[in-house]
């Protein structure tokens, strides 16, 4: 047996000695998938981390995904293997200015991307993802909403739902937000009969040119249902190589070499395996911070 396989291995056996899950992000480095319990987006990782029996929860993922399965489970420990995996948006986001802000607004409810730390959670009224930010706003019936940090998605969810006045917060994924029209116009050039299926973390006058904008979980089951057989992807890397390993006889463009998030590849088999037998890095919040954060949580999980 190879290494890797041997590696392999030895997760599983230590998953179900401990009573331990594995769930990870499709942005993970595809490997990772191997050991994983349940492998898919924010919506579905946070729901699964909320349902789960296991003792321990190991998270493949960046550091606010194993802070979202901590508060949806406290007793349980739950563990990232590489505790600087961040999210560069998440740590976009001033928890003084939304503060100050629902001083100034006192109506106006605050939606707040699930890629957000547990004291900006706490502050919000509630969460979505990308796959359930446009009905998380229109289930609110506000005539105003302010929106963090995502401007993009933001601003994707107000082109959809005219009679809101989305206010979004500055900030952004760098690695969507620095794919282009450009970027986008090459590839098609290149595959003009390819579908362009686009992330709503991306520019407006990119999503402009997709045939389709959707999440994670979106991008991968308009493929799923698609007779079409070329797509050009707009988001990370991730995807991309999970399509083409579940559906090898249809083609996959990348849309840059660019998109990829360093954060998400940081954790591979030996840390998995390290942080299972160790027991590390445990994910430690505040009695009453999870109090508080979980509730824009639930109110998420609850409406969808
Ligand atoms: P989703 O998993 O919700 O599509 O979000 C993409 C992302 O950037 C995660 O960090
Ligand atoms: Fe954060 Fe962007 Fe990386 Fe997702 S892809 S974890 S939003 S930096």
């Amino acid at each position: 047996m190879d290494d890797k396989k041997l590696l392999v291995q030895k997760i599983k056996e230590l998953k179900q000695k401990k009573n331990a899950i594995i769930l990870a992000h499709c942005y993970q480095s595809i490997e990772v998938d191997e050991v994983a319990d349940f492998v898919g987006d924010s919506l579905y990782l946070s729901r699964e981390a909320a349902k789960t029996n296991a003792d321990i929860i190991v998270f493949a993922g960046v550091y606010f995904m194993a802070e979202t399965a901590k508060i949806l489970s406290p007793s349980k420990k739950v563990l990232i293997p590489d505790k600087t995996a961040g999210c560069l948006m998440a740590e976009m986001i001033n928890l003084e200015k939304i503060k100050e802000f629902k001083k100034k607004n006192p109506n106006v409810p605050v939606v707040c991307y699930v890629n957000s730390t547990a004291e900006v959670k706490a502050q919000c009224d509630i969460c979505c993802t990308s796959a359930n930010a446009v009905n998380i706003v229109k289930s609110l019936g506000a005539k105003d909403v302010l929106f963090v940090p995502d401007k993009n998605l933001g601003n994707y969810v107000s082109s959809k739902i005219e009679d809101v006045n989305v206010i979004c917060y500055e900030g952004y994924c760098p690695i969507h937000q620095d794919l282009t029209v450009n970027d986008v116009i090459k590839k098609k050039d290149l595959y003009p009969l390819a579908k362009v299926l686009v992330h709503p973390e991306c520019q407006k006058d990119v999503l402009n040119l997709a045939d389709f904008i959707g999440s994670t979980s979106g991008i991968m089951k308009y493929v799923k249902e698609s007779k079409d057989n070329e797509f050009i992807i707009v988001t990370e890397i991730g995807v991309v190589e999970r399509l083409q390993r579940d559906y090898p006889d249809k083609k996959f463009i990348h849309i840059s070499q660019n998109a990829i998030c360093d954060n998400m590849k940081k954790i591979s088999l030996e840390d998995i395996y390290k942080s299972l037998d160790e027991e590390i890095y445990e994910i430690k919040i505040e009695e009453n911070l999870i109090k508080s954060a979980i509730r824009p949580i639930e109110r998420m999980i609850s409406i969808n």
